[in-house]
């Protein structure tokens, strides 16, 4: 068991529903544990410029239900060099924190593994990103309702595609990462989805669609990962239409729509269930590892793991959209 008197929260990288939701289980799990507990505002940027404050129970009430993160988040380039790492530790230490939760995705991980290595300060992360890429969990608090919101639109775009015959071209958040356009794309019937983790071929695709045409589909939904090897959708759109001209295609791009909004059900419990472990685990003298649920147990994975290894993608699912979509 450590010592541990002083803890302190932040949400770092891009934000994610249910974030909110993860910082009040911290807090108010910390609190009864006996600790003091402080809010870091805007992530490692704010660790450099000292914006820290301590919270209460109240701090974090009513906010369960909303989407965002009250602690804010930011990409930060200076807590990359070493002395903006130390300047946030100095500002740790004048603080007395002696323990942090990070809450974030890869980038955070990468950065708290290096802090945790020179300043010896204990941090333990909870799997924030819409992404759904970290090794170590089945799901990331955010993925289940950015997953929601894009299937809401799919089903919105499904209507106006019919009733026009047209072919649409959704683009979906994901740089290096699949899932969310692989679990919407199941979700929503779409009759193709294209992902970073496999290679596009524009022939392929288009000898597909003319088989589609022949079998009377009128209409369509391509969902595309922005990460796709043959570019985002706009660009996938284009090539395709340059082939078959004769398909009346359009693009939607949901962009950041799907970072926002109130948590699901399963992402408030995750980040609730996580968020209390985390404490915990800080309190067991636990450092350096991600918390995750993976086959409905609460897991701890190294940050090393979590960033470096690579999560398994269901490839199986490509064919299983496409299969339920003739
Ligand atoms: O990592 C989460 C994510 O939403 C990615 O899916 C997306 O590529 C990226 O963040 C966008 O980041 P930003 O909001 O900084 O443009």
């Amino acid at each position: 068991m450590s010592r541990l008197a002083r803890i302190g929260v932040f949400t770092s990288g891009g934000d994610s529903p249910g974030m909110n939701a993860a910082i009040r289980a911290v807090v108010r799990t910390g609190i009864n544990e006996g600790l003091d507990v402080y809010g870091i505002y805007r992530g490692y940027e704010g660790m450099i410029d000292g914006l820290i404050e301590p919270m209460e129970r109240h701090s974090v009430s009513n906010i369960l239900q909303r989407g965002g993160t009250i602690l804010k988040s930011a990409r930060s380039k200076r807590f990359m060099t070493y002395e903006g790492r130390l300047q946030a530790f100095q500002n740790l230490e004048q603080h007395k924190i002696d323990g942090l939760v990070a809450i974030g995705g890869n980038g955070t991980f990468t950065g708290a593994q290096i802090f945790e290595k020179e300043f010896n300060i204990p941090i333990v992360g909870l799997p924030g990103t819409i992404d759904n890429d970290l090794y170590g969990t089945d799901f990331t608090i955010g993925f289940d309702t950015a997953a929601n919101t894009v299937v809401q639109a799919a089903d919105k775009i499904r209507d106006t595609a019919t009733s026009h015959d047209r072919l649409f071209f959704i683009e979906v958040m994901g740089r290096d990462s699949g899932y969310l356009a692989l679990w919407s794309g199941i979700a929503t019937g779409a009759e193709f989805i294209l992902v970073p983790e496999t290679k596009t071929y524009i022939d392929n695709l288009t000898r597909l669609l003319k088989h589609d045409m022949r079998m009377n589909k009128t209409s369509g939904i391509v969902i595309v990962a922005e990460g796709d090897d043959m570019g985002g959708a706009y660009d996938i759109a284009a090539k395709v239409k340059e082939k078959l001209p004769e398909i009346d295609t359009r693009v939607t791009v949901l962009g950041h729509v799907q970072r926002g909004g109130a948590p699901t059900m399963h992402d408030r419990i995750l980040a609730s269930w996580t968020g209390y472990e985390a404490v915990k685990a800080l309190k067991d003298g636990k450092s350096s590892v991600m918390v995750g649920i993976e086959n409905k147990q609460i897991t701890f994975t190294s940050f090393d793991d979590s960033i470096n290894k690579k999560k398994s993608f269901n490839f199986g699912g490509l064919e299983l959209a496409r299969i339920l979509s003739l």
